[in-house]
């Protein structure tokens, strides 16, 4: 994938004929394997017919970009698109998938170069011996089940194709291949993903858990590594606690932790994670694990870092989780996927009248010409959950926000009551206190089962899941 490689001066030594020479032989072969669950191919063809089927007689191009540059010629870690890995059961490889009008697969892709070649020690990008080893493509096409081509086919192929649709913006090489001839096709296509990546299939469901039990892990890591953060580590200890689970039992975290100490847990993305972890305060940990197939869990608890709750932490802490089981007993195929989120903010409104806070009735409180209550609860109370924590964003209004909640979405259940450091609205005590329990649920024809139900939900389930884990 040279081509997508921004140019910057070189500083690799020049190469003498004979040193050329010398390196073109003496190499056994190379080994890789293809790192791709093996269930997952049948999977992936299912979601590409449906998508074929949504648009007959068309080629589909589907593109799974190159990694993002960190600074100058230093690149993060590669992760292929989502709708890509979707498609392919590729969370790792990366190419450009190309869907035939009789919806035919096929994945083009780099094929590593050989020993004996000179780009096997000398191509920085795609070099063997900088990178090391990838299955050919032979092997490749065997373990997804897809037809695999060199990548320098795609643009006589591309060429060729009748009417095309691209998904844009994910890979600059191709968009270039592909004239914009129709905008509101190559749109369709995303939303048309989006709206089907909506439902779950049932492998899908599994790496969701797969995802959310690591995460588990990573919270009870945490708990056990507070002492270290009161002892000087702070914050930054913590994330780096958390990150090494998701590194050791899964791929990477599927988005920059939330680690937030005392008043930093009222800001919602507070990810810098810089602060110290003081005596009495609360912490607010918000991170989830991204599995090997890419799927990701997104969960938030808030921990007293003492292990015990005050009185008044463990009041706002309930009113918090009663918001939650509010929202949660409204999740069953047919309800809006909005309902969840009024019922939490009826529990909300009402605890805010109770705290002195609102000063009306809690249904003038509700009124939605007014909504005051968003003075502390700010956002939403949940999204969709998949390969991308903020899944199928792009899915059709009248599908995800203003739809039906069906059989086989996951979602996040997560509303949070949120009071900042200069509030003067809030009585001193609760200035600084940011609450949110966040729970990563599918919906089920009889309602819905909570995959992160392994971690505590009560004030009293807390302190003694920390206090088991401490002993
Ligand atoms: N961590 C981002 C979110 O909860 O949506
Ligand atoms: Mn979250
Ligand atoms: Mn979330």
């Amino acid at each position: 994938m040279s081509e997508r490689v921004p140019a910057t001066s070189s500083h690799d030594l020049p190469v003498p004929p004979a040193l050329a020479e010398f390196m073109l032989g003496g190499w056994g072969p190379t080994e890789a394997p293809v790192r791709t669950d093996p269930g997952v191919a049948g999977w992936a063809a299912k979601r590409r017919a449906r998508l074929s089927g949504m648009f007959p007689g068309e080629h589909l191009v589907i593109p799974a970009g190159g990694p993002p540059v960190r600074s100058n010629d230093q690149f993060f870690r590669f992760r292929p698109g989502s709708d890509y890995t979707w498609l392919t059961g590729d969370g790792d490889r990366g190419g450009v998938l190309v869907l035939n009008p009789a919806g035919e697969a096929t994945l083009y892709t780099d094929e590593p170069p050989r020993p004996g070649t000179a780009a096997y020690w000398t191509d920085r990008n795609a070099g063997i011996v900088w990178n090391g080893p990838r299955a050919d493509l032979a092997t490749l096409g065997e373990a997804l089940e897809i037809r695999c081509r060199p990548m320098g086919e795609l643009a006589t192929t591309l060429g060729a194709a009748g009417r095309t649709r691209l998904l844009r913006t994910v890979d600059p090489v191709v968009d270039a291949l592909v004239p914009v001839t129709d905008p509101v096709a190559d749109g369709d296509l995303v939303v048309a993903l989006a709206d089907l990546r909506l439902i779950k299939d049932e492998w899908e469901v599994g790496q969701l858990q797969h995802a959310v039990d690591v995460t588990v892990r990573g919270f009870e890591d945490v708990v056990r590594a507070l002492p270290a953060a009161l002892a000087g580590g702070g914050e930054r200890w913590l994330e780096g606690t958390f990150a090494r689970r998701a590194r050791t039992d899964g791929e990477e975290v599927g988005y920059q932790p939330i680690v937030a100490a005392g008043g930093h847990a009222a800001v919602l993305h507070w990810n810098r994670n810089t602060g110290p972890v003081r005596p009495g305060q609360l912490l607010l940990l918000d991170a989830g694990v991204e599995v090997g197939s890419r799927y990701t869990a997104d969960i938030t608890r808030v921990l007293p870092v003492d292990g015990r709750f005050s009185p008044l932490q463990r009041d706002v802490y309930e009113l918090v989780r009663r918001a939650n089981d509010a929202a949660i007993g409204q999740l069953r195929p047919g309800a809006m996927f909005r309902d969840y989120h009024w019922a939490a903010m009826a529990v909300f409104a009402a605890g805010l009248v109770d705290l002195g806070l609102l000063r009306c009735s809690v249904e003038e409180a509700l009124d939605p010409e007014r909504q005051l209550y968003r003075r502390w609860t700010l956002c939403g109370s949940g999204h969709m959950l998949g390969l991308d924590v903020h899944d199928c964003g792009r899915a059709t209004t009248a599908r995800y926000v203003e739809g039906e909640l069906q059989a086989g979405m996951v979602l996040t259940v997560e509303p949070g009551l949120y009071f900042q450091p200069n509030d003067e609205l809030v009585p001193a005590e609760l200035r600084g206190l940011g609450m949110r329990i966040e729970e990563d649920l599918l919906v089920t024809e009889e309602g819905s089962q909570n995959l992160s139900a392994a971690l505590p939900r009560t004030a009293d389930d807390v302190e003694s899941w920390m206090s088991g884990l401490a002993g």
